[in-house]
């Protein structure tokens, strides 16, 4: 099966086996294969009964190109279920998060979500974080302050890089909220450990928010390369 049709199969079980008919605060996540939950979504007979919630412009532009009605996280603070891809998950359902720019958001409604569901391919879950995800934890930063965090970082073992645009050097990438993003490599980082790693680097100042998704998801759904479906929770 190529990867596009694991992505497929993820997220349209993710829809059909979660989405209750008393939901309908929904949250959208970024990236490739929310592409397909969004898709799913906009097939259903009650679309229009949903709000969706977009944790990104991309978010946002698939709401809209699938006629599904828009929201804001400022009006529902109270999210009933959110779905979002990831770029690593271990075996304890945490994540790294944060491949496409967007972790702020996506965090931000995740934590509003009252369930929140991953959808991923095969390649995503590899158990530990950091073991396949060779592009570390990305991380969202005030412009000002990028050079102290990435001091910051050095100094508690991490190895840092702003994320530039592109192969041409067309300067650092700007997420959606005006910031940057440094990408730390920290190895493998064990399941006890995420933790606090978390908490370490929202003490570095100019730090707005992590990739890392500590203890926030409750399934994740894998499509696998032979076609099958592996649900974690
Ligand atoms: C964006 C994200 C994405 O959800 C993550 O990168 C996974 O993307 P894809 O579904 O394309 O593999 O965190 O910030």
């Amino acid at each position: 099966m190529s990867i596009e049709n694991a992505k497929k199969q993820a997220g349209y079980a993710a829809v059909d086996q979660n989405l209750d008919p008393s939901d309908r605060i929904i949250g959208v996540g970024s990236g490739s294969t929310i592409v397909y939950v969004v898709e799913r979504l906009g097939q259903l007979n009650t679309k229009n009964d949903l709000i969706c919630i977009p944790t990104s412009f991309q978010a946002k532009q698939l709401i809209v190109e699938n006629s599904l009605r828009l929201g804001s996280v400022d009006e529902f603070t109270e999210i009933d279920i959110a779905f979002d891809g990831a770029d690593e998950i271990d075996s304890n359902l945490n994540l790294i998060k944060g491949g496409g720019a967007c972790l702020f958001q996506e965090k931000l409604v995740a934590s509003c979500a009252k369930r929140f569901i991953v959808v991923a391919d095969y390649r995503k879950n590899t158990g530990l974080l950091g073991k396949d995800w060779r592009n570390g934890v990305p991380i969202e930063v005030n412009p000002l302050a990028y050079k102290k965090v990435i001091k910051g970082l050095m100094e508690i073992g991490g190895k840092p890089a702003l994320r530039e645009a592109g192969a041409s050097k067309a300067g650092p990438v700007v997420t959606d909220n005006g910031n940057f993003v440094i990408d730390c490599d920290f190895g493998e980082v064990p399941s006890n450990q995420v933790q606090s790693l978390d908490a370490k680097l929202h003490s570095l100042v100019g730090v707005l928010e992590t990739g890392l998704f500590v203890g926030m998801a409750k399934k994740a759904y894998i499509g696998e390369e032979d076609g099958s479906l592996t649900i974690s929770k």
